[in-house]
C-alpha cells in the first residue's frame, strides 16, 4: 500500500472513531436531553426570540404560556431556547424547574437555590417558604443582568406558584416561560375564575409524518452506533402516526427500546420493532383477529389470498417492513394458478381495500405503495390459511 494510501485509511479511520464518540445513548434516556438541533421549530424559534429580543431591549418582562400535546416537544422546546438560543443571542441568566411531581417549597427552594448560583450571590440557608421567596426576590431583583425562567408543567397543583413568579418577573423585569400540556392548558386558562398571569402564548403543533421521520432518523444517528434502515425508521414513525398522534416522544421511546440490541450490533427487524411499539398499537387477543377475518372473509376466497400473500411475504423478509402492491399482485397471481382460480388486479385492489378498512393492512404514511402489518404476520398467516382451506372444503 502507497504511503498516501495508508494516510487517508488511517485518517478515516480516526474521523470514523471522533465521528463515534459523538454517539451516545444519552440522546435517548435523559429526559432533559436538548438535541443539537431542534428541527422542524424554526417559526416558534422565530416567534419567541422576537418576543424575547424585544422584551430585552425595550427593557420590559414578557411571560409566554408555551403549549401543545403531552409527548410532543414541550420540554425540548422550552429547554433549546433556553439552553442553546438565550445564551448565545442574549446576556442574560437561566433558570429551568421542572415542576412535575414537587411541591411549592421545592420549587422555590429550587429556584432560589439556581438563580443564586446563576448570579454568584451567596445564599444562606433557609427552609422557610417565606425566607426563601424573599431571598429569591431580593437576589433576582439585585441582578444586574436579567433572567430568563422556564417552569416546565404548569399544572392545577402547582399554577399558584407559577403565578407568582410570572408577577415576579413582570416586576424585575425578567420573563418567564410557563410550560404546560394542551389539557392543562385548556383546564388553567379557559377557566372563569383563571388567574394564570401571562402576557403571551405559543402553541406547538403536531409533526407532519416527513417532520417526524426527520426527528427520528436524527436521534438515531446520535444515538445508534451501528445506525437503524430506513425501512425500520419508517416503520417506528407510520406506526406513531397512526397510532399515537405523531408524538416524538413515543418515537424515542421506541428507540430506547431497540437500543439494547442495536447496540450489541444485533439485526432490527420488524419484530423487534412491533414489540417495542406494542403499547401504542394495542389490540385484542389472537382470536378476536381470527374472528374478524373470520367475518370480513364470509365467501371471500380472494381477500384470504390476499392477506396469505401477504403475511407470507413479510414472514420471510423479517427486515422488509413493507410489501408494495406490484410485489403483492405478482405473488397473488402466481398463488392463482397454483389454485386454479381466475386472477384479476381488481379483486386484489377489492381485497385489500377491505383489509385496510378492518385495520388489519395498513397503507404506510410514505407512499400509499406501501402496505405494513401491526399484528405478526405469522398469526394474520395462519388465520388466512385455515380459514381458505376450510372455504375450499365447504365448497
Ligand atoms: N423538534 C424536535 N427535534 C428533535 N427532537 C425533538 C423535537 N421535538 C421533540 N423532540 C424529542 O422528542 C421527545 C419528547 O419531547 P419532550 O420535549 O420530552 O415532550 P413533552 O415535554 O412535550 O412531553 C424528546 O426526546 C425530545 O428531545
Ligand atoms: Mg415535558
Amino acid at each position: 500500500m502507497s504511503l498516501r494510501g495508508l494516510y487517508t485509511l488511517m485518517k478515516n479511520k480516526l474521523l470514523s472513531t471522533m465521528r463515534r464518540a459523538d454517539i451516545s445513548p444519552k440522546g435517548l434516556f435523559d429526559p432533559y436531553y436538548v438535541p443539537s438541533t431542534l428541527l422542524h421549530r424554526e417559526r416558534e424559534l422565530d416567534t419567541i426570540g422576537g418576543i424575547y429580543a424585544d422584551s430585552y431591549s425595550d427593557d420590559y418582562g414578557i411571560n409566554c404560556l408555551v403549549h401543545g400535546i403531552s409527548g410532543v416537544g414541550n420540554t425540548a422546546f422550552s429547554r433549546y431556547f433556553l439552553t442553546k438560543v438565550v445564551p448565545e443571542s442574549f446576556d442574560a441568566y437561566t433558570v429551568y424547574v421542572d415542576a412535575k411531581n414537587k411541591d411549592t417549597l421545592e420549587i422555590v427552594s429550587e429556584m432560589s437555590d439556581k438563580i443564586h448560583r446563576q448570579t454568584n450571590t451567596p445564599v444562606t440557608f433557609a427552609f422557610d417558604l417565606d425566607v426563601l421567596w424573599l431571598q429569591l426576590k431580593r437576589t433576582a431583583s439585585a441582578s444586574p443582568r436579567k433572567g430568563v425562567f422556564v417552569i416546565d408543567n404548569i399544572d392545577e397543583s402547582n399554577e399558584e406558584i407559577y403565578s407568582k413568579v410570572a408577577r415576579l418577573s413582570k416586576e424585575i423585569k425578567a420573563s418567564t416561560i410557563g410550560v404546560l400540556n394542551s389539557h392543562d392548558y385548556r383546564l388553567l386558562t379557559k377557566g372563569n375564575a383563571s388567574h394564570m398571569a401571562y402576557d403571551t402564548e405559543l402553541p406547538l403543533d403536531t409533526y407532519t409524518q416527513s417532520q417526524l421521520y426527520d426527528i427520528v432518523r436524527m436521534r438515531v444517528e446520535d444515538t445508534f452506533p451501528h445506525g437503524l434502515t430506513d425501512e425500520i425508521v419508517r416503520y417506528v414513525t407510520d406506526i406513531c402516526v397512526e397510532f399515537d398522534a405523531s408524538k416524538p416522544k413515543t418515537s424515542v421511546e421506541a428507540l430506547k427500546a431497540l437500543w439494547p440490541m442495536a447496540s450489541k450490533g444485533q439485526e432490527i427487524d420488524s419484530d423487534t420493532v412491533r414489540a417495542a411499539t406494542a403499547h401504542i398499537s394495542t389490540f385484542a387477543h389472537d382470536e378476536d383477529y381470527m374472528d374478524t377475518i373470520d367475518t370480513i372473509s364470509m365467501n371471500d376466497f380472494m381477500t384470504l389470498l390476499v392477506l396469505e400473500a401477504l403475511t407470507e411475504h413479510l414472514m420471510r423478509y423479517k427486515t422488509e417492513t413493507y410489501i408494495d402492491r406490484q410485489t403483492l399482485s405478482e405473488i397473488v397471481q402466481v398463488k392463482c394458478e397454483e389454485q386454479g382460480v381466475r386472477y384479476a388486479e381488481e379483486d386484489i385492489e377489492k381485497s385489500l381495500q377491505t383489509l385496510i378498512f378492518q385495520s388489519i393492512v395498513f397503507e404506510s404514511g410514505y407512499s400509499r405503495n406501501l402496505l405494513y402489518v401491526l399484528v405478526p404476520p405469522e398469526i394474520l398467516y395462519d388465520s388466512a390459511m385455515t380459514l381458505r382451506r376450510e372455504l375450499a372444503r365447504r365448497k
